[in-house]
């Protein structure tokens, strides 16, 4: 009788292993596929960026040796985005892994926003990373698009804060009165950048797949839409 209460308890015990196990390597799973860059395995590893480095993922490390304090200072946000550049009235100025070397392997990295007056940032997205928008000056209407397919969207003063989820399509633009400027943080060292109408009209899709795609019934209004969309975003 004991014994058999004993085995019964014993039994209850094992299962409550085996679901304790099976429930940590879910939840596991479930932050391996939340993660945004893997963790770094050294304090830092300023990035080699010269085309004969090997190829990894990520960067290979410069020599410590050859590392300074400079080496971890960007000064790529003191001067202003050129907004007449990009045919949108707004300029990203990246302070990625690329730009930014020490950022190699520490799953950060930044943009600086720079709007005229109307100036938009198109819909885009982000595969690898979650990003926040601080605004630094003027008013911006930004939001995102969840997946499944509600819009949220807000109108920003200087210094509010809007985030925009890993994946997510999502958009910016001025609609203050004057230029306007925000500072952006993203939780990768190289987010990957894929606007949304770029991506679809200037990458050679069939146009067959594009027209039945976006109901449109002809060659020459797929050529005036593929025309209009400024390719400096692409
Ligand atoms: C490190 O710096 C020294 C002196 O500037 C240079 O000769 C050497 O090539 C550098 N090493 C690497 C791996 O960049
Ligand atoms: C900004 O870009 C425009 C168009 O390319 C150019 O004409 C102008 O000189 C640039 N302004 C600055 C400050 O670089
Ligand atoms: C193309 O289709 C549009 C309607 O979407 C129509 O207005 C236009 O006349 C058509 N053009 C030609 C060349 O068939």
């Amino acid at each position: 009788m004991t014994y058999s209460i004993r085995s019964g308890m014993g039994s209850c015990h094992a299962w409550r292993i085996i679901a304790a196990f099976v429930c940590t390597a879910l939840v596991a799973r479930a932050v391996m596929v939340q993660a945004a860059d893997p963790d770094p395995l050294q304090d830092f590893c300023v990035a080699d960026l010269s085309p004969s480095a090997p190829r990894v993922n990520g960067f290979p490390c410069k020599d410590r040796a050859n590392v300074t304090s400079k080496d971890f200072l960007f000064t790529g946000f003191r001067t202003p985005g050129n907004v007449s550049v990009t045919g949108t009235n707004a300029y990203p100025t990246f302070g990625a892994v690329l730009e930014y070397p020490a950022l190699n392997t520490l799953g950060i990295s930044h943009v600086r926003l720079d709007f005229g007056i109307g100036g938009v940032v198109p819909p885009h997205t982000h595969p690898f990373a979650s990003e926040t928008l601080f605004v630094v000056q003027g008013s911006i209407y930004t939001g995102f698009i969840s997946f499944d397919g509600v819009l949220y969207a807000e109108t920003l003063q200087k210094g509010d804060i809007y985030i925009f989820p890993k994946g997510t399509l999502h958009f910016q633009i001025n609609v203050g009165t004057g230029p306007a400027i925000s500072f952006n943080s993203l939780n990768s060292q190289s987010p990957g950048f894929l606007v949304a109408a770029n991506q679809l009209l200037l990458s050679n899709i069939p146009a067959a797949v594009l027209e039945s795609s976006l109901g449109i019934f002809n060659a020459t209004d797929l050529n005036l839409l593929e025309a209009s969309v400024p390719p400096f975003w692409g």
